[in-house]
């Protein structure tokens, strides 16, 4: 999503004032989904310092690498952009942005995954004081959506369901893995998307039983069960889907499991509502595995938040007491796995809404029977 610059200040004053709150000095972020949520800036990381430091004094300096700067100065016009150019040494810059910081001996928050070169040039610049994560701040912050936010998810959300019925109205068996991820995700790029959420997952016939299977050279064969799991990016935000299908005609074993995954799915999107606690719809989840005797084959935690993250708070795990609140997003994805043999797993991004929630993909949850 571009964001204008006037978005941009608006949410760097809200870290300021998120600084006050947790009694820290300063912040400084690197490039990052962070960085990304304050100005839409957004690259991959790479071997040039290149920083946004916010104060708590109402003071925001960009530290940028010459090749970035018009750039950061277009995304975030208001801000002030110290650049230095290959060849110079960008710690010195940055010692002296942070010796020029009006609050001398409060926190400076780091960036949570800020390389550690850099967290550690962090650390050399501001000598004498205490560290701790920009995600105190930005973690509240991030992870309740506005409308925008919620309308990339849905969008997102929509060309994951497009490729999804794409690629299994055609005949899968035979494909390799990749063949198939590489389908899906040339699927969701002709759609509309920027870009995959994360490396697709196919896993196909004992490869089913291992939740983080990516996608190998296995080729699909008549009988196999093969759960989808992937997403997209729209303005940076992401669409996380799961379905297991079966290639060919399901055993009544598999839609036993499958229905009772079906049924732990809808029960966990049931119990989220507004004031609910995460841990509550993780429950209503593992409890209707428990019922039907797969609780120790479901081994994962519910769901997790996402947003410009595929991973990210509200975790939906047993232990969080967090209540949910309108305009959270976060995945419920329940799944039984039998070692060597197969697994099952049903997900959706639900969003947090008045009356409930509302899911980002629509895909049905019966099983689906493809060639
Ligand atoms: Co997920």
């Amino acid at each position: 999503m571009t964001r204008s610059s006037g978005s941009a200040l608006k949410r760097v004053e809200a870290v300021r004032r998120g600084l006050e709150r947790v009694d820290a000095a300063a912040a400084v972020f690197g490039l990052s989904s962070n960085l990304r949520y304050l100005t839409g800036f957004t690259d991959e990381p790479g071997e040039r310092l290149l920083c946004l430091i916010v104060g708590r004094e109402a003071e925001s300096t960009f530290v940028v690498p010459e090749l970035y700067a018009d750039e950061v100065r277009a995304r975030a016009s208001g801000i002030a952009t110290r650049v230095w150019s290959d060849g110079e040494n960008p710690a010195a810059l940055l010692s002296d942005v942070a010796g020029g910081l009006a609050n001398r001996t409060g926190r400076i928050l780091i960036d949570d995954t800020l390389w550690t070169t850099f967290a550690l040039t962090v650390q050399n610049a501001f000598p004498d004081r205490g560290f701790g994560l920009v995600s105190e701040v930005t973690g509240e912050l991030r992870m309740r959506k506005d409308e925008d936010e919620i309308g990339a998810m849905k969008r997102a959300g929509e060309i994951a369901d497009r490729a999804y019925f794409a690629v299994t109205s055609r005949t899968v068996t035979g494909l390799s893995e990749i063949e198939l991820a590489g389908r899906l995700e040339a699927e969701m790029l002709a759609a509309g998307a920027e870009g995959v959420a994360f490396q697709t997952l196919v896993a196909s016939g004992p490869n089913s039983a291992l939740p983080h299977h990516r996608a190998g050279p296995r080729r699909i064969e008549a009988g196999d069960i093969v759960i989808l799991d992937f997403g997209c990016r729209v303005g940076g935000y992401c669409s996380d889907v799961s379905r297991t299908v079966v290639c060919g005609e399901a055993n009544p074993e598999l839609l036993k499991v499958h229905e009772a995954v079906r049924r732990a799915h809808a029960a966990a999107r049931d119990a989220a509502r507004i004031g609910v606690t995460a841990e509550a719809v993780d429950r209503a989840a593992r409890d209707v595995l428990g019922e039907e005797g797969y609780g120790d084959r479901f081994v994962h935690r519910t769901g997790h938040g996402i947003g410009l993250d595929v991973h990210e708070p509200p975790y939906i795990v047993e232990g969080n007491e967090r209540r949910l609140e309108q305009g959270m997003t976060f995945s419920i994805e329940p799944g039984t796995y039998f070692p060597g043999r197969f697994g099952v797993r049903i997900e959706d991004v639900v969003a947090v809404t008045e009356e409930g929630t509302l899911a980002m993909t629509r895909a049905p949850h019966e099983l689906r029977c493809v060639a």
